[in-house]
């Protein structure tokens, strides 16, 4: 079993890293967490419950989740050694500063340790339409190593609802990390695949 650390970030879209979150936990890997001060605000908006309850509903352990202003924590270091780090979902803000190379708070930095180790980065942005700073910086940062996994839920394999669109997003990142998963079907493997 693997030892990752999620964070989520205030874009929209933070059920994406809940779940993801969820998941992880669910196959019987260590999660480590990190919420930005945004990715609080938007947990709250988005789900109408603060963080701190889905800390307990996920089952996350209270002393793996990080202040993002506590660089001194353990990921912001080297020898804190992680199977993979997913910024999910990811600001364009965030993306920013990642890619110039500020560790202004725990997330940053996490994800610029991740960079320079060489180990799985992977930034899941959601905005939209992007401007030409934000495709630069997406740039930049595939360039340097990191995995660009857009919000982006596919619609071929039919979804039912929104839990299948977010399943979709969160499939993808475990795929991402090598992880198996059953949060969708593999293309043709299904009644509903195989259709098309
Ligand atoms: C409700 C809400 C939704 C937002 N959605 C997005 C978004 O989808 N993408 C984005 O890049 N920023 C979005 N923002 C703006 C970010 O929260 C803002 O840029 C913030 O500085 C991000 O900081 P962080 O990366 O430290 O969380 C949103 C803000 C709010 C309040």
């Amino acid at each position: 079993m693997g030892t990752y650390l999620i964070s989520i970030t205030g874009a929209s879209g933070a059920i994406y890293g809940l779940r993801t979150i969820q998941a992880l936990i669910k196959g019987g890997h260590e999660v480590h967490a990190i919420v930005s001060p945004w990715g609080e605000r938007v947990v709250h908006e988005e789900t109408g419950q603060p963080f701190f309850a889905w800390i307990e509903a996920l089952g996350l352990s209270g002393d793996r989740v990080y202040n993002p202003q506590d660089l001194a924590a353990l990921p912001s270091s080297g020898s804190f050694a992680l199977d993979g780090t997913v910024i999910v979902p990811c600001s364009m803000s965030s993306i920013g500063a990642v890619a110039s190379g500020v560790s202004g708070n725990l997330i940053h930095r996490s994800a610029l340790v991740s960079l320079k180790e060489g180990r799985p980065l992977i930034l899941v942005p959601r905005e939209t339409p992007l401007s030409l700073i934000d495709l630069r910086n997406l740039t930049s940062l595939a360039e340097a190593g990191a995995t660009i996994l857009p919000a982006a839920p596919a619609f071929y394999q039919k979804p039912q609802s929104i839990d299948d669109l977010v399943d979709f997003i969160a499939g993808k990142i475990l795929s991402r990390l090598g992880l198996e998963h059953r949060l969708f079907e593999p293309w043709g493997s299904s009644p509903k695949g195989s259709q098309q």
